[in-house]
């Protein structure tokens, strides 16, 4: 569903991504974890098209191909903002419109749904995500944990292959983290659910609980690819990265 084959990325002289290879398969719950500047994020935004790359090949679907030192047609970037979700750390709202219409959003101008169409899947997602008593609110005035449950109904909203999770809780305080994760872990555990889903996080006992791979990003390469079980065995790889 994802695959990420060798991908070399530089920002100016300095090689972030140094041949980083992970594949992610449809239903899959994917934790990619590692030290800072490693380039977790830098990966994500290589895979929804967000920057470019120098070496290597992306591949979303069957569709669409992200290949290393060649800029992405635009008919390329529409698909892959159709098939690619994201949720981001600050939430990223469109602050000047409804929960509602930031929902909508999506299947109006990335699908092509009408008004009402586009609201009847806005409405069950919110429902989804707990928040139908605030649709008619603005992001300004939610909590931070209903922004990015907001934020995550709008990345489902147009229906993704896969989502992308770049530290959804950490600028969130626990209780507010543990509703968020709450949803994040709704969708791992459903079975209608299909999209392969990455996170990225710092909060190692919550990639525990909803991950079924691990993958370590250490300076630019994956150091570490195994089972979410075998990764925090006692003596793994993740106690030995701590
Ligand atoms: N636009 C940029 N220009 C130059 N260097 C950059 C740029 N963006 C990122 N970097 C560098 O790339 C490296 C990887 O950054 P990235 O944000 O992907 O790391 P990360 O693993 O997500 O870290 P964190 O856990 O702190 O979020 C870092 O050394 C960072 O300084
Ligand atoms: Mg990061």
């Amino acid at each position: 569903m994802i695959s990420v084959t060798n991908i070399v990325k530089y920002h100016g002289p300095t090689r972030i991504l140094d041949g980083a290879s992970i594949t992610i398969r449809k239903g899959e719950v994917a934790a990619i974890i590692g030290p800072s500047g490693g380039g977790k994020s830098t990966l994500l935004r290589c895979i929804n098209g967000l920057e470019l790359f120098q070496e290597g090949e992306i591949g979303v679907g069957d569709a669409a191909k992200l290949i290393g030192g060649q800029t992405p047609t635009k008919a390329t970037l529409i698909q892959l903002r159709r098939m690619v979700g994201m949720v981001f750390q600050q939430f990223n709202l469109f602050p000047h419109m409804t929960v509602l219409k930031n929902v909508m959003a999506g299947p109006i101008y990335a699908l092509g749904k009408s008004h009402a169409e586009a609201e009847t899947i806005a409405k069950k997602l919110l429902d989804r995500v707990g928040l139908s008593p605030r649709i008619d609110a603005k992001p300004w005035q939610l909590s931070g944990g209903q922004q990015q449950r907001v934020a995550i109904a709008r990345a489902l909203a147009v229906n993704p292959a896969a989502i992308l999770f770049d530290e959804p809780t950490s600028a969130l305080d626990p209780k507010m983290s543990a509703e968020v994760m709450r949803v994040i872990d709704d969708l791992a555990d459903d079975e209608q659910f299909q999209a392969a889903m990455v996170i990225v996080s710092h909060d190692l006992a919550a990639v525990k609980k909803i991950a079924d791979t691990v993958h370590v990003l250490n300076a630019g390469r994956v150091a570490y690819t195994g089972p979410a079980a075998e990764a925090f065995a006692p003596g793994g790889p993740v106690e030995k990265m701590e």
